[in-house]
C-alpha cells in the first residue's frame, strides 16, 4: 500500500464536540497518527450525546473520530499532566478546543508547551480570536452563525435571522485550522521551529461570507444591491438583508418547485439563469420567443419581472419530477440541481462510488455511514476506519511511554486512566 502523505506525524487529539475533532480526524485520514486524549469520565461528550442505540457510542462521535487511537486520562491529576508532557515532547503536533483558559489552568500553557518542544505545532480553536472582546465566550455552532455573519444573511426577509444547517461554525472551523496546522508543518521544514497556529469560529464564519461583506460595501456605495429580491420593488436599509434563495449578479436563481412538492417537502430544483446561456434557457424552459425579445433578452430587462419568470419556469416544471427536470435542463447546460435530502444522498450510488460516503464498520455498533474524505487525490485514496473505544489504546499508550505493567495498574486503581 502507499505510504500515506502524513505517516509520521504524531498528533494529539486534545479536542472534543466537533471542531477540533472534524480537525484531527482529516489528519488521521490522511496518515498522521492521531491519539485523541479523553477524560476517564465518559470521555468527548458527543460519545453520549444524541445516541441512537443505548450504550454506544454516539455517531455524533463515530462520524468525527474515526481512524483514530484513544487515551483516558485525567490530565488534571499529577500522573495525567506527567503523561501529557512525555507525550508533547515527543508530538509533531497537539490540537485543542477547550473553552477559554481550561488549558492554561490544566498547566498546558502555550509558553510551557514550547519550552518542552519548540517543534511542537500547537493548534488551537475558540469561538473568537484573542483579540476580540468577546475572547472569554463558550461557543457552540450557531452562536459562531450569529457572530459570523451567516445568520444575518441567511433566509427570508421577512422571518427572523436564520442559521444553515452546514457546520459553518464547528466542522468549517476545524478545516480552517487544518490548513494552519499544514502550513506550519511546512514552514518548520524551513525553519526548525513550530508554532501557535488559532481559528475562530467567528473568523472561520466571516471568511465563507465574505461576499456579504463585499455586498456590504456596495450597499453603502449605491445604496441597493442588484441581484437581491428587494431588488427593483422592495426596500433596502442600510445594512445587507437576507435575500432567501437569491442566486448572485447577472445569474439569478431560485428554488422551484417539481412535480409532487404539494407532499414531499424536497420536490424542487435550484435553477440559474445564466446570463451568457438565455437563448438556450429560453428554448428549454418552452419560452423560445423570451431568446430575442427585448424585454427579456438581457439580465437587465428581465430583472424587475424576475419572479414572473420564475412563475413560468414552475408552470414548465409543474409535470416534471426534480430529477426528469435536471435531465432535460443538462442538455441546455442551465446551471441546476435537485434539492437532495438526507435520504437521497445517504442512498446516492455515485457519492458511495466515489467515496463521499462511506460505510465504516464500528466496534458495538456495526456498520454505519460517514462522509468521508471531500478532497480526492490522485496518488491515494483515504481508507475511512472505525473510531476508538474509549481508552482503547490507553495501555498500549503507556507501555509505549515506558511505563511498566506494575505502574499501568496502579493508574487503573487511582482511576486516573481507564481502558477498554
Ligand atoms: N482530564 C481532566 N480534565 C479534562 C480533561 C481530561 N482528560 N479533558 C478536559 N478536561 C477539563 C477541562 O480542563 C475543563 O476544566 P476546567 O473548566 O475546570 O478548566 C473541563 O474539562 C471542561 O472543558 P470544556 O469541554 O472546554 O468545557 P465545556 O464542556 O463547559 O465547554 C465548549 C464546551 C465547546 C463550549 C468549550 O469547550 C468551547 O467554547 N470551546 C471552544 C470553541 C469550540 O470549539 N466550540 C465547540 C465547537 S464544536
Amino acid at each position: 500500500m502507499t505510504e500515506l502523505p502524513l505517516s509520521g506525524i504524531k498528533v494529539i487529539d486534545f479536542t472534543g464536540v466537533q471542531a477540533g475533532p472534524a480537525c484531527t480526524q482529516m489528519l488521521a485520514w490522511y496518515g498522521a497518527d492521531v491519539l485523541k486524549v479523553e477524560r476517564p469520565g465518559g470521555g468527548d461528550v458527543t460519545r453520549k450525546q444524541l445516541r441512537d442505540i443505548p450504550d454506544v457510542d454516539a455517531l455524533y462521535f463515530t462520524m468525527l473520530n474515526s481512524n483514530k487511537r484513544s487515551l483516558a486520562i485525567d490530565t488534571k491529576s499529577p500522573e495525567g499532566l506527567e503523561v501529557m508532557e512525555k507525550l508533547i515532547r515527543d508530538a509533531d503536533v497537539l490540537v485543542e478546543n477547550f473553552a477559554p483558559g481550561a488549558l492554561d489552568r490544566m498547566g498546558l500553557s502555550w509558553e510551557t508547551l514550547q519550552k518542552w518542544n519548540p517543534r511542537l505545532i500547537f493548534g488551537s480553536v475558540k469561538g473568537f480570536n484573542d483579540d476580540s472582546t468577546w475572547n472569554d465566550l463558550k461557543v457552540y455552532e450557531n452562536v459562531a452563525q450569529c457572530a459570523g455573519g451567516a445568520a444575518s444573511t441567511t433566509g427570508f426577509w421577512d422571518g427572523p435571522p436564520t442559521v444553515s444547517g452546514a457546520a459553518l461554525g464547528d466542522s468549517n472551523t476545524g478545516m480552517h485550522l487544518l490548513i494552519g496546522i499544514l502550513t506550519a508543518l511546512i514552514q518548520r521544514d524551513k525553519t526548525g521551529k513550530g508554532q501557535k497556529v488559532s481559528a475562530s469560529m467567528q473568523d472561520a464564519v466571516l471568511n465563507l461570507c465574505r461576499v456579504k461583506l463585499r455586498d456590504q460595501q456596495r450597499l453603502e456605495a449605491v445604496g441597493y444591491l442588484e441581484e437581491y429580491p428587494q431588488y427593483p420593488h422592495g426596500e433596502f436599509g442600510d445594512t445587507v438583508p437576507r435575500g432567501g434563495n437569491a442566486g448572485g449578479g447577472g445569474q439569478p436563481g431560485w428554488v422551484l418547485k417539481c412535480k409532487g412538492w404539494e407532499t414531499d417537502p424536497n420536490a424542487y430544483i435550484y435553477f440559474t439563469i445564466q446570463e451568457q446561456n438565455w437563448v438556450r434557457t429560453a428554448e428549454a424552459i418552452g419560452h423560445p420567443e423570451w431568446a430575442e425579445d427585448p424585454a427579456y433578452n438581457t439580465a437587465k430587462a428581465r430583472q424587475d419581472k424576475i419572479f414572473e419568470i420564475f412563475g413560468e419556469i414552475e408552470k414548465w416544471l409543474a409535470d416534471k419530477t426534480k430529477y426528469e427536470a435536471v435531465d432535460i435542463l443538462r442538455k441546455w447546460e442551465v446551471p441546476c440541481a435537485p434539492v437532495m435530502s438526507m435520504k437521497e444522498l445517504a442512498n446516492d450510488p455515485s457519492l458511495r462510488k466515489s467515496g463521499s460516503i462511506v460505510e465504516v464498520d464500528q466496534k458495538g455498533r456495526g456498520s454505519f455511514l460517514t462522509v468521508g474524505s471531500p478532497v480526492k487525490f490522485s496518488a491515494f485514496q483515504p481508507e475511512i476506519k472505525g473510531a476508538p473505544l474509549l481508552g482503547e489504546h490507553t495501555d498500549e499508550v503507556l507501555a509505549g511511554l515506558g511505563y511498566d505493567a506494575d505502574q499501568i495498574e496502579d493508574f487503573h486503581r487511582k482511576k486516573i486512566v481507564v481502558g477498554s
